[in-house]
């Protein structure tokens, strides 16, 4: 037998209930604040994350499907969305008539971690990308809409986690001042780290090892070092989801794992998860679309773990529920197995979600599956039934039967199952 490759997974008709519930609760609410969807390639040259994610990073040190195709160029299975978004603004120069865009997209992406619970090879995110605004109103926007997302999904026990990264004003700075403090500490790291410090001395901040992140406890923090920019764009975002009544922590150890970030940086995070504790995380990136040869422009947007958020909603309120049949049409006999086939497909094509029998079962049986599949109601077409132009329809609940003509059921149905508003969504 063949099965799926270590760390992917298939999303099953029971959770995929849930999965649209979310996807529909979120481009609603994206929509309403002016986001329109973009849907993107998974597939991008190797080139466009190295230079946006950075290369000292672990998603491209050790994360990335990379591949050369055919014709020896390096392609890679997307591990993020932001690059292709960034990309893709530009390529199609959205900037031209009015720099401000704002894009949502929601698809699979790909990184070669050590699955575990929370953490798969493939899987989903749900971004949102704002172009061509710097200013400090709109990353607190962001952080309320997803907080207004989580509300409307009834997920009460999040929290909004926020940093400033500083900008290239007040980076050197810090970066001195970190180097320093890793200078020192050189020999309680480890090696991924002392080989990353001089680098790119930040990531050291994320690293996962105990005894790092034991020994750099006490490191400098960007937000002792901001500069005065960036000190005040980070007060006006405080400020700002403080009068919108939105709850936050200042969180100055969040790093974030990709190097394009500079000022404000976030993450929802949940404790429902153990260690994968981050089911949506974002943050500004105004230099990004210039490095990858765009123009000048200011940028900021985040990515929801769908997976993530369907497990913590899962654990929360259960699985999703599968959509019942409204009807389901029972034929006795192989004169009504075709008028049933004929009344079930006029029934979808109206909007009913009704199923038939196609290989001639009893009536006992099929009131069984028709029970085991949580139909609302049963029509009864016999012989018998269709000789006295009076099918049975019955309600599987209440168990009230009606008689409908066989000449023409299909409006009379619809009118029945409308008015006891049983025709469910
Ligand atoms: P990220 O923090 O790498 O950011 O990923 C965002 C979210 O994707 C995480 O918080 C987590 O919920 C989910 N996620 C990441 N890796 C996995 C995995 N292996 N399995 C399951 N879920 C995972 C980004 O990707 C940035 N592009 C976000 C962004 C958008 N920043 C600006 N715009």
């Amino acid at each position: 037998m063949i099965q799926t490759i270590r760390g992917f997974r298939d999303i099953l008709p029971g959770d995929t209930a849930l999965w649209q519930t979310i996807e529909k609760t979120a481009s609603q609410l994206f929509e309403d604040f002016g986001f329109q969807e973009i849907r993107l390639p998974v597939i991008e040259k190797t080139e466009l994350f190295a230079r946006s994610i950075g290369e000292v990073t672990d998603i491209v040190e050790k994360e990335m499907y990379t591949f050369p195709d055919r014709k020896g160029t390096n392609i890679t299975l997307r591990p993020e969305a932001t690059a292709s978004v960034v990309r893709s603004y530009i390529q199609h120069k959205m900037y031209a008539a009015d720099p401000i865009k704002k894009l949502y997209t929601i698809g699979p992406m790909f990184r070669r971690e050590r699955p575990q619970k929370g953490r798969y090879r493939q899987f989903y995110q749900i971004n949102a990308e704002v172009f061509g605004i710097s200013s400090p109103f709109i990353d607190a926007q962001l952080i309320l809409m997803l907080n207004e997302l989580f509300k409307r999904l009834g997920l009460t026990d999040l929290t909004a986690h926020i940093n400033s990264l500083g900008c290239p004003e007040c980076r050197p700075t810090f970066h001195q001042a970190l180097l320093d403090f890793l200078t020192k500490k050189k020999d309680r790291l480890c090696s991924n780290c002392t080989r990353r410090m001089d680098k790119n001395p930040l990531r050291t901040l994320d690293c996962k090892v105990p005894e790092c992140r034991e020994a750099l406890k006490e490191a400098p923090t960007t937000l002792d070092h901001l500069c005065g920019g960036c000190s005040d764009h980070f007060d006006t975002v405080k400020t700002t989801l403080e009068k919108q009544g939105v709850d936050f922590i200042v969180d100055k150890t969040l790093v974030r794992g990709l190097d394009y970030y500079s000022r404000t940086a976030f993450e929802i995070q949940t404790t429902a998860l153990g260690a994968q504790s981050a089911v949506a995380g974002g943050g500004r990136y105004d230099a990004l679309v210039k490095e990858l040869d765009g123009p000048e422009m200011p940028a900021i947007g985040f990515a929801i773990g769908f997976d993530r958020l369907a497990e913590v909603m899962e654990q929360l309120k259960g699985p999703g529920k599968v959509k019942a049949p409204d009807l389901f049409i029972i034929p006795l006999g192989e004169r009504a197995m075709e008028k049933a086939y004929l009344w079930s497909s006029k029934l979808n094509l109206k909007g009913v979600r009704s199923e038939t029998d196609y290989a001639g079962k009893s009536l006992k049986a099929l009131m069984k599956r028709a029970d085991k599949l949580g139909a609302g109601h049963v029509l009864i077409a016999g012989d018998k039934e269709l000789d006295e132009n009076a099918l049975v329809l019955r309600d599987m609940k209440t168990r009230d039967q009606t008689t409908v003509p066989s000449d023409d059921p299909i409006d009379n149905i619809i009118k029945i199952l409308t008015d006891k508003g049983t025709i469910r969504d």
